[in-house]
């Protein structure tokens, strides 16, 4: 247990870093940056938008209010990655992104995603036929009120659809100036390096966690290929987090609280980890 507690302690680095000059009231700013696309420079630390919708990312939220405050809290924190997609509610996300944050502050990054449909509560059906992806790329830009979306990221590639039909209508999204960055979601690395033969990826967002590493290989690569990675589930979807959860002692221990350890483990483990935790209050 020492040794683990150490080994967090050496990745989190010193236990009282100086704060940069607004760190306190901001403190996403201190996760410190990537250029995405080595581009669009963002805080490390992001949030994921599929939390705000209602049971199952299905409908309505509970509490609107409560969805909109959530968001513009994330930005008052110094966050400016912002994950959604057009299938969280579907749509709720994007629509309750718009509500509560447009005119969009200068540098926020909204990436969204398309290639799932949705034809129930919990209910994801891979969809990339490229007129369908076509279409949620338009819809997505109209939601969002945006000339072109920063980051577009393929939910997943479809069986049924030949993957360079999919690849290919991202190329011509991104060559019409509607996409400025494309991404890739739930991808392994032959699939990466097929994608990248016919157009430019920029990030890859896969499952990744403390407790679940399944993506150690394409972490890797991301990593030395300078590509965004972004690890969905960071918080084991709140286990990790809990107060009497795995790594309840080791946070103790450090003076923190679980879901900062499970953050920090994953910021230090590569210079390309943009976690987008999510919370729906
Ligand atoms: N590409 C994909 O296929 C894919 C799939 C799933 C998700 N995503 C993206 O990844 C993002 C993150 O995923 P996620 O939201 O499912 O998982 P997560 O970030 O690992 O966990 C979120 C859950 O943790 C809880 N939580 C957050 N902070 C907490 C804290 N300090 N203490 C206790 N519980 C806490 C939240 O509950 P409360 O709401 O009650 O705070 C929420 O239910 C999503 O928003 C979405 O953008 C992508």
């Amino acid at each position: 247990m020492n040794r683990t507690i150490e080994a967090i302690k050496h990745h989190m680095g010193p236990s009282k870093p100086t704060p940069a000059p607004g760190a306190n009231k901001r403190p996403a700013t201190r996760s410190g940056t990537f250029a995405i696309g080595g581009d669009i420079r963002v805080h490390r630390l992001g949030f994921g938008a599929m939390q705000l919708t209602g049971p199952g990312v299905w409908g309505e939220p509970a509490d609107r209010a409560q969805a909109i405050a959530v968001l513009r809290r994330a930005v008052e924190l110094g966050i400016n990655l912002i994950d959604t997609a057009d299938s969280y509610g579907p749509y709720v996300s994007e629509e309750l992104i718009r509500e509560a944050l447009h005119p969009y502050p200068k540098g926020l990054v909204i990436a969204t995603k398309a290639g799932l449909a949705r034809t129930g509560p919990s209910r994801w059906v891979p969809l990339g036929r490229p007129e369908y992806l076509r279409q949620e790329c338009e819809m997505s830009l109209r939601r969002l009120g945006v000339q072109r979306i920063d980051l577009f990221q393929l939910h997943r590639i479809d069986p049924k659809v030949p993957a360079e039909d999919q690849f290919g209508v991202l190329r011509d999204l991104q060559k019409e100036g509607k996409v400025r960055y494309v991404g890739l979601s739930e991808v392994n690395v032959a699939e990466i390096e097929a994608a990248r033969r016919i157009v430019p990826i920029a990030t890859v967002q896969n499952q990744y966690n403390l407790a679940y590493r399944h993506s150690e290989d394409v972490l890797d690569y991301c990593t030395g290929e300078n590509m965004g990675f972004i690890p969905w589930f960071p918080l084991a979807t709140g286990d990790l987090a809990k107060p009497g959860g795995a790594l309840a002692r080791i946070a103790r221990r450090l003076g923190a609280k679980p879901a900062q350890v499970a953050l920090a483990w994953l910021l230090k483990k590569s210079p390309v980890m943009l976690p987008i935790p999510g919370t729906s209050r």
